[in-house]
């Protein structure tokens, strides 16, 4: 059945206290927003319509970072959930099959929950999906009779009885595109908050002789995102969740609490992660490779048996082959390092591809940018770049060649040439015992002035 995706996403969030839209706060290096996206995927939409309000054009940018595909619509008022589903009648004009309406500040629905709705879509015209809830505090309130969903009812319409009720509505609703947006057309605004209730759908249907059902799902999976701490609380969720995967997954995570991971980290079998490894977004780490403690990853890949760390840093664009050594306080940039590099300690590469089994001593540094443009540093393969080099980009440097300790290298150097850019070294005899000697005297004087 082909599927298309509402995401409700125009609420003001004004309990984040914050400029950025709710839907746009992080959880994992992912906007909320993604995740209620990349939860939908499981369902493999054809349409994807985003539902935005407040700063609709970040919201637009963000979901079309997501999902180049994703039609963003504005609600200008936000006069309910219904009427915000409404909103995207006309980007899903002549679509036929399911609309699935999720909800852009509720990121952890499982793939799994959404097939079983797209499975009970088979003997019920609307699904719609709920939750024993432990507190059921505001929720709406889903009455049933038997299996049958007889309607859903909000908190601030509810009798004492429905009150009572312990199954709760997540908000996620499935239901055939034309039957959804014929529903929605029904729906009024005669209740107490006099919004236009997209639950509101269930009853409707009922009196047109179709059918509603639910699916249930566990609490922590419709966990919506309305305030800074319950954000927190999301991202420790999302934490905990990505650690167990990836011992799941056959890693070695030496202090699981410590590693923080992004939404979309990759991490091989037997791949070593020790403590207090941070992994921003567009991570991959192949089997068998180490990362040590302390060390910060981004955008970045690491192949098989590479070992970074501890206290290394890996920017976007750092590109890491079979068994290189990326040690502590390193840096690296948009590079690519081929097979067994080394840099082991205390360098900035950016901008710059290094040829296999180059040796990166202590100190090195691509002088990239010049205040307006970056440049490129080529080192070839088994050279030997000697501590504290200041590469100045653009600059290439042979296959087997070496620079001296302390050279700026500000010209290419040719295939096995050695490149010594340093003052030459004096040697005064004596001088330095001489010298002392003045310095010495020169205090014992001032200390005698300073007795009289
Ligand atoms: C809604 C449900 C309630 C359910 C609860 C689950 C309604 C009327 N009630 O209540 O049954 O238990 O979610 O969390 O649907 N939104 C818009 N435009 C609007 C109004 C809302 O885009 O005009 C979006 C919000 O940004 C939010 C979502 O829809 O993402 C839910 O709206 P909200 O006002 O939070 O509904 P609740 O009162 O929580
Ligand atoms: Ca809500």
């Amino acid at each position: 059945m082909p599927t298309a995706l509402i995401i409700l996403a125009a609420g003001q969030g004004t309990r984040m206290n914050s400029d950025l839209p709710k839907v746009l706060h992080e959880v994992a290096g992912a906007p909320l927003l993604a995740h209620a996206m990349q939860a939908g995927w499981a369902l493999a939409p054809e349409r994807v319509v985003v539902v935005a309000g407040h700063g609709a054009d970040a919201v637009d940018a963000a979901a079309r970072e997501h999902d180049p595909e994703a039609v963003v619509v504005q609600q200008e008022e936000q006069l309910g959930t219904a009427h915000a589903v409404a909103q995207a009648r006309a980007a899903l004009e002549g679509f036929a099959g399911d609309a699935v309406v999720l909800y852009g500040d509720t990121p952890f629905i499982r793939p799994e929950t959404l097939e079983a709705m797209a499975e009970a879509r088979r003997t019920h015209d609307v699904v719609v999906l709920g939750f024993e809830a432990a507190d059921p505090g505001r929720y709406g309130r889903l009455v049933t009779e038997g299996e049958a969903l007889v309607r859903i009812v909000e908190f601030k319409d509810a009798s004492d009885a429905e009150r009572a009720i312990r199954l709760c509505n997540s908000g996620v609703v499935a239901a055939d595109c034309d039957t959804l947006f014929s529903l929605i057309a029904a729906v009024g605004n005669d209740n107490a908050a006099g919004e236009y209730y997209l639950p509101d759908i269930v009853e409707i249907a009922r009196a047109r002789g179709l059918s509603a059902g639910v699916v249930r799902c566990a609490e922590a999976e419709t966990l919506g995102v309305n305030t800074r701490a319950e954000l927190v609380a999301a991202e420790a969720t999302f934490q905990a969740r990505a650690r167990a995967a990836a011992l799941e997954d056959g890693v070695t995570l030496v202090a699981p609490e410590t590693v923080h991971f992004a939404h979309d980290t990759v991490i091989g079998r037997d791949a070593v992660v020790e403590q207090n490894v941070v992994f921003g977004p567009g991570v991959t780490v192949e089997t068998g490779a180490r990362i040590r403690a302390f060390s910060h990853l981004e955008g970045c890949h690491v192949s098989r048996g590479a070992v970074v760390g501890p206290y290394a840093r890996l920017r976007p664009g750092a590109e890491l082959a079979e068994d290189v050594h990326v040690g502590n306080f390193v840096e690296i940039k948009n590079a690519v390092l081929d097979e067994g590099v080394k840099a082991n300690h205390l360098s900035y590469i950016g901008d710059a591809h290094i040829g296999e089994a180059s040796n990166i001593g202590a100190g090195t540094i691509t002088c990239n940018y010049d205040g307006v443009f970056k440049h490129h540093t080529e080192i070839g393969a088994r050279a030997f770049i000697g501590s504290n080099t200041m590469l100045v980009a653009p600059v290439r440097v042979g296959d087997g060649a070496m620079t001296a300790s302390g050279s700026v290298i500000t010209q290419d150097v040719p295939d096995g040439a050695l490149a010594l850019a340093r003052a030459r070294q004096e040697v005064k005899p004596g001088l330095a015992r001489r010298f002392f000697e003045k310095l010495r005297a020169a205090k014992a004087r001032q200390q005698q002035k300073e007795a009289e």
